[in-house]
């Protein structure tokens, strides 16, 4: 039996782990292992597949990125799309499909589930918002490298008795600012599920410098929205690139001028997404790839592999991709007993 395996999205560090632990797990299984080249791409006309042996995956776990490149591609916008990729798995005799992503990649899996293709999910995404599941590969190493960034700015920001804006990743959910924010000492965090209270977050920077703080790190998650969306391109999955908005920029522009205080504004971007994993990524990168292999095995498809606590447990790839799971408002309250 052939398994392909895809990976689709952002990249993330911890999904080389989780191939390396398919490709291990499924030809200590008799398994034929194939990889698809980025994403969903790879399996439209004419498909980039290429075999994978032990020998390809062995060291790979503590690399970044994915070795099997990345799209944002949907199959779904473009006409026959789906069909094309239903019947390329089929031309190519792959029985069963690994899909590594977040909610875009996995809704996708989770439509061509039901055309009939035999697909299990492993979660992956930066931003920790995909419902259902504890854990989604990225994250850990994403707020990792966020948290040493804030931590850096301090020392900055105070010889210069300036505020610093960090802009970091996250277009739905704020998981990587508030934790990043927390560990790294920030002194505001701001995330889209709460809505941005410009005044009163000048009024509290004002009063703190009144009390002899000179300086302030504020954490801002890229989709906070700061004032009406200009008009900006949209991807295939009808996502705006976040980046365009400048939102950290545009943040700091706004306390500088209501507070008086020179600000400047740093963009953590891709740097978030890049780099070795840790070993939380890694791990539970190979845990999640050998359950995938396991899950096929026992033929559980249209399935995503979830972490539940410290295991893993089977939730439908459609009731994972419907919702956005958001920080919730108790964590949020938590997390701002601790800025100041
Ligand atoms: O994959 C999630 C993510 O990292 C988001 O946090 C961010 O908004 C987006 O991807 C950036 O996408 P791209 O790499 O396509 O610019």
């Amino acid at each position: 039996m052939k398994i392909g395996v895809l990976t689709g999205g952002g990249d993330a560090p911890g999904l080389n782990a989780a191939i390396r632990a398919v490709v291990i797990r499924g030809i200590e299984k008799g398994y034929e292992i194939v990889g698809i080249r980025d994403g969903w791409k790879g399996l439209l006309s004419p498909p980039q597949i290429f075999e994978l042996k032990r020998k390809d995956v062995e060291d790979i776990y503590k690399e970044g990125g994915t070795i099997l490149g990345s799209s944002r591609t949907n199959p779904f916008a473009i006409e026959g799309g789906s069909e094309q990729i239903i019947k390329n798995l089929e031309k190519l005799e792959i029985n069963a499909l690994i899909a590594m992503g977040g909610e875009d990649t996995l809704g996708v899996a989770a439509k061509l589930y039901e055309k009939g293709a035999r697909i299990v999910g492993v979660p992956k995404t930066i931003d920790r918002d995909l419902n259902f599941t504890d854990y989604t590969l990225g994250f850990d190493t994403a707020t990792q490298t966020a948290t040493n960034a804030i931590e850096r700015l301090h020392s900055t920001a105070k010889s210069h008795h300036r505020i610093i804006v960090v802009e970091l990743m996250g277009r739905q959910a704020g998981w990587i600012t508030l934790m990043a924010g927390l560990a790294g000492g920030a002194h505001a965090v701001l995330i889209p599920e709460v809505p941005l209270d410009l005044d009163g977050l000048c009024e509290r920077l004002v009063e703190r410098k009144k009390q002899g703080k000179s300086y302030a790190i504020i954490a801002v998650s890229e989709g906070v929205k700061v004032d009406v969306l200009e008009k900006v391109e949209k991807d295939a999955f009808g996502h705006i690139n976040l980046s365009e908005l400048k939102t950290g920029e545009r943040i700091a522009k706004l306390i500088q001028k209501k507070t008086g205080i020179e600000t400047r504004a740093v963009v953590l971007g891709h740097i978030q997404r890049s780099g070795a994993p840790t070993s939380t990524d890694r791990i539970w990168g190979t845990r999640l790839g050998a359950a995938a292999i396991d899950f096929v095995d026992e033929g559980r498809f249209g399935k995503m592999a979830a972490v539940k606590g410290e295991e893993i447990t089977p939730v439908d790839l459609k009731k994972a991709t419907e919702g956005t799971k958001t920080v919730n408002a108790e964590l949020y309250e938590l997390a701002r007993s601790f800025f100041g």
